[in-house]
């Protein structure tokens, strides 16, 4: 007989306990940041009709990354590739009952057919933060300050990380007014552009010759002054004066007064989903082992409309949990992967009803702990106790019982102390 594997589906992760306690530690942080902004949560179903996907969120995601099948009613489901389309559908149908501006956040898991590789999983999780219903730039400025806090909550530097801004309306301009394409033309050319550190400058160039067509001698100079530009100062003055660049600076010097100060201006950033219809963002880890984006976002005032409402403005982004993980384990951010379980109890010669009645005593004054119930030698309970993380043992008998005084071991440094109750509860709680 041939056996089932035991290696999860590709892509797919298994969370044993210290994974898990990694993951809780990603989460709670998040959690922390968005709700001292005044984000509330929500959840969202695991499957939504593929036409959520198909109508905004680009081919690429919508058509060749989604686990898409058909029900046993033959209607066509797909596994959520992102959170976007159901918020914006769940805003659109309690459109009249919600409180302006919306703030709502989310932490979720999403399946992408993707090819597994550093950074990227078929299943992977992330946070997300949209806040709807405000029209201004505050809440673009609003939401990128997020983004930043949540990088220093972890403990991160402003130089460990980039946040790339752009802005739709501007690379609109830039398409169809700086280069003169046709839609098109620039539908081609921001999806390379969206490619292009993926790709070869020579192979860059090859492709940019290919859409442009005859217009070459005239677009590609102008292609290159753009690609040279690394800033707003830089940014050749029929876009640098534009209204959209203007709005744009405005987005900078708003978070410039929230203390973001590792935001850079990119006109090369495209984002790959179709429904950013303004500013668009994405953070990456400045560290070259971790070259992809950790969190990436933008606003997209058309979604919500596509649900039969009246349009309702949003801005929002989304970090991922896989490349956090990443992020952190590079710039030695994890914290120490204990046990939430403050002690493990010894237990001598079988006293399991002493053992049970001191650990329901602890339990009840908050302290979580564990009894090792399988009557082995105190060696091999004490080795238990290490394998699982946890750094405290309690050793419990009937003399222990008798006297109310219990032996507490560290067994990281071996240090023991002789504790009645009260001052376990006081040392482990
Ligand atoms: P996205 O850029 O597709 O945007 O994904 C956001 C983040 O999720 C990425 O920066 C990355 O960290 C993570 N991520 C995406 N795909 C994978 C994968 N296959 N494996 C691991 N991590 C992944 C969105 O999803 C937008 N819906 C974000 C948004 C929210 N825009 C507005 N509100």
């Amino acid at each position: 007989m041939t056996h089932l594997s035991t290696q999860p589906y590709k892509g797919t992760r298994d969370y044993y306990p210290a994974d898990k306690r990694v993951q809780n530690y990603i989460f709670a942080t998040w959690r922390t940041v968005v709700e001292s902004f005044g984000y509330e949560e929500y959840g969202a179903p695991t499957l939504e009709p593929i036409e959520v996907y198909q109508a905004k969120s680009g081919d690429e995601l919508a058509n060749t990354q989604t686990y898409a099948f058909e029900d046993r009613g033959g209607r066509t489901v797909a596994i959520r590739p992102e959170m976007t389309p159901s918020i914006s559908r769940m805003v659109a149908a309690r459109r009249q009952e919600l409180a302006y501006p919306a703030r709502l956040y989310s932490i979720a898991n999403f399946m992408r057919y993707e090819r597994p590789q550093r950074g990227r999983e078929r299943e992977f999780w992330q946070l997300n933060v949209d806040v709807f219903g405000v029209d201004n730039n505050q809440a673009d400025s609003e939401i990128i300050t997020i983004a930043d806090q949540i990088l220093k909550a972890f403990g991160a530097t402003g130089d460990e990380y980039k946040i790339r801004i752009n802005s739709r309306e501007l690379i609109n301009v830039m398409t169809h007014g700086y280069l003169g394409l046709d839609d098109t033309q620039a539908q081609a050319m921001i999806k390379l552009l969206d490619r292009k550190d993926k790709i070869t400058r020579g192979d860059f160039d090859e492709q940019a010759a290919e859409i442009v067509g005859d217009k070459a001698s005239e677009v590609l100079p102008k292609l290159d002054a753009l690609l040279a530009a690394d800033g707003f100062e830089s940014l050749p003055s029929e876009l640098k004066e534009t209204a959209e660049a203007q709005a744009l600076q405005q987005v900078f010097a708003s978070i410039a007064a929230n203390g973001v100060t590792s935001a850079v201006f990119d006109i090369t950033l495209m984002r790959g989903l179709d429904y950013y219809t303004g500013t668009v963002f994405e953070v990456f880890d400045t560290h070259p082992d971790n070259n992809r984006a950790l969190f990436g976002g933008g606003r997209y005032d058309g979604l919500v409309g596509l649900f039969g409402a009246e349009p309702i403005s949003a801005v929002g982004f989304a970090p991922g949990g896989t490349m956090l993980e990443n992020f952190l384990a590079v710039h030695d951010l994890l914290p120490e992967n204990k046990s939430a379980t403050a002690a493990y109890v010894v237990v001598i010669d079988e006293s399991f009803e002493a053992a049970n009645t001191l650990a329901a005593a602890l339990r009840k004054e908050g302290v979580n702990v564990e009894v090792d119930i399988t009557a082995r030698k105190l060696d091999k309970q004490i080795k238990t106790a290490d394998k699982k993380g946890i750094e405290r043992v309690i050793f419990v008998g009937t003399k222990e019982a008798e006297s109310g005084i219990y032996t507490l071991k560290n067994i990281v440094n071996g240090a023991d102390q002789s504790l009645s109750l009260d001052q376990l509860v006081q040392e482990l709680a």
